[in-house]
């Protein structure tokens, strides 16, 4: 029997990662034209850093982490998200006592137990940003304009901005109240997770995807009808501003995200050309998370988008990777004594920068020349043993079909002129 990967895992073949590799350039190149910083943060937490920080009524906290003790008895989760992570950096590395804002992104693997479906995984990848240190509404309009940056830049234009305002620990208790009062009569129909959620978290109640927690939520106050009057001016300052850049959005007051440290502006990117699993990315203000995580009193903002689901996305528009340089030459060689000497030029040719294949199946001369040919190879060099012994080689140009002796000591100069 075969062992397989492991469920909602996945492999990322030759053919595919050209693509992957070209988002995470594109990302990164707009990540640092915004002033971001990159950061690489363990695959591995205590889980108490999760526990605490994304909230312990969550289902990524409840359902989906994958914990273990190691061998010294220490519980520690693979993470389920960044941002705790980058908190905990945050503060573990005093970044809090330099120049605010301090903004950083990540690239990287995820985990959480979820079942399985079209743009769902058990080990998925995210890109993201954060931003710490600073309160400003322009933060969160940037992390919104960043994000959707990358997005265009990769030719996907294809998508729905929504934000919302979840407001303070001023002002949700009320907020949450409201929504309990409202929800009260309907409470016997709403699912066991939801019934659940009624006393601690009812606001999650809104973006539940059954069809009983949605009728009930229908009608249900707003939040943006409870802000206090500094998560007002604020949401309104974010509205502004994004009006300023000409970025469209929809107000979507259902929208209330995942994670519990979320504080005023929330918002996603929808992918119109993506099935349920739409969300290209989610984000927002999260200003009592580094307090939470025993840090001082920090406002921070921040976003994450699913790598695979970019993937899909692409895949459905058609969009490609720009080609990357093929095969510049291939060298034809034989089964000889000579071979060292082949052996050494295609070292030669390769430590000049230039991209060189040859025969590993002593294969014959015309069946070299389809392997070349196969790979799109610019030239092939022909290293026949009576041109080596004279110092030559063939070469010949796979565009025009010209062959030609050459010296061997003009080979490499010659091909770098050419090629490079
Ligand atoms: P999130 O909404 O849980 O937010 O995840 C962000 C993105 O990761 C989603 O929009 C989706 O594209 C992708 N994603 C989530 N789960 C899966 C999955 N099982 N398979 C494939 N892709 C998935 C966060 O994680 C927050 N940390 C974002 C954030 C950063 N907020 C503030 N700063």
């Amino acid at each position: 029997m075969l062992v397989k990967a492991p469920r909602g895992t996945a492999d990322l073949l030759p053919g595919q990662i050209e693509r992957w590799r070209w988002v995470e350039e594109v990302a990164r190149d707009v990540f640092r034209q915004f002033g971001y910083a990159e950061i690489v943060t363990p695959i591995f937490e205590h889980t108490e850093l999760f526990e605490r920080g994304i909230g312990d009524t969550t289902d990524v906290v409840n359902k989906q982490m994958y914990t273990f003790l190691d061998r010294g008895q220490r519980s520690l989760t693979l993470r389920p998200e960044g941002t705790a992570s980058v908190v905990r950096a945050y503060l573990e590395h005093h970044m809090y006592s330099g120049p605010q804002p301090v903004k950083l992104f990540y690239i990287g693997p995820i985990f959480r137990y979820e079942r399985p479906q079209a743009g769902r995984y058990r080990q998925f990848h995210q890109l993201g940003a954060e931003a710490l240190g600073s309160q400003d509404p322009a933060l969160d309009v940037e992390m919104i304009a960043m994000s959707i940056e990358i997005f265009r830049r990769l030719g996907l234009a294809d998508f729905l901005v929504h934000i919302n305002s979840i407001g303070c620990e001023v002002c949700r208790p009320a907020y949450k109240d409201a929504l309990r009062a409202y929800l009260q009569p309907k409470l016997d129909g709403l699912c066991r997770t939801c019934f659940e959620r009624y006393e601690k978290n009812p606001l999650r109640i809104l973006d539940c995807k059954v069809a009983a927690c949605q009728d009930a939520a229908k009608g249900a106050p707003r939040s943006v009808d409870y802000l206090c009057e500094s998560c007002r001016e604020h949401f309104d300052a974010v509205q502004k501003y994004l009006d300023a850049l000409g970025i469209s959005y929809e107000l979507n007051e259902m929208l209330v995200r995942g994670l519990d440290y979320y504080t005023k502006t929330v918002f996603e990117v929808e992918s119109r050309s993506l099935g349920a699993q739409s969300a290209l990315l989610g984000g927002g203000r999260y200003d009592g998370l580094v307090e939470e995580c025993g840090g001082p009193s920090t406002p921070a903002v921040g976003f994450a988008a699913g790598m695979e689901r970019a993937m899909l996305a692409l895949e459905e528009q058609g969009i490609q990777a720009p080609s990357t340089r093929g095969v510049d030459a291939f060298v034809v060689a034989f089964a000889n004594d000579k071979r060292g000497q082949v052996l050494a030029l295609v070292h030669q040719l390769r430590q000049a920068g230039l991209v060189v294949e040859t025969d590993y199946l002593q294969r014959s001369m015309k069946a070299q020349m389809k392997a070349a040919s196969r790979m799109n190879a610019a030239r092939v060099i022909i290293c026949g043993e009576d041109e080596l012994s004279r110092d030559v080689v063939q070469l010949r140009d796979m565009t025009s079909g010209v062959q030609e002796e050459v010296p061997l000591a003009t080979l490499v100069e010659r091909l770098r002129a050419e090629l490079c």
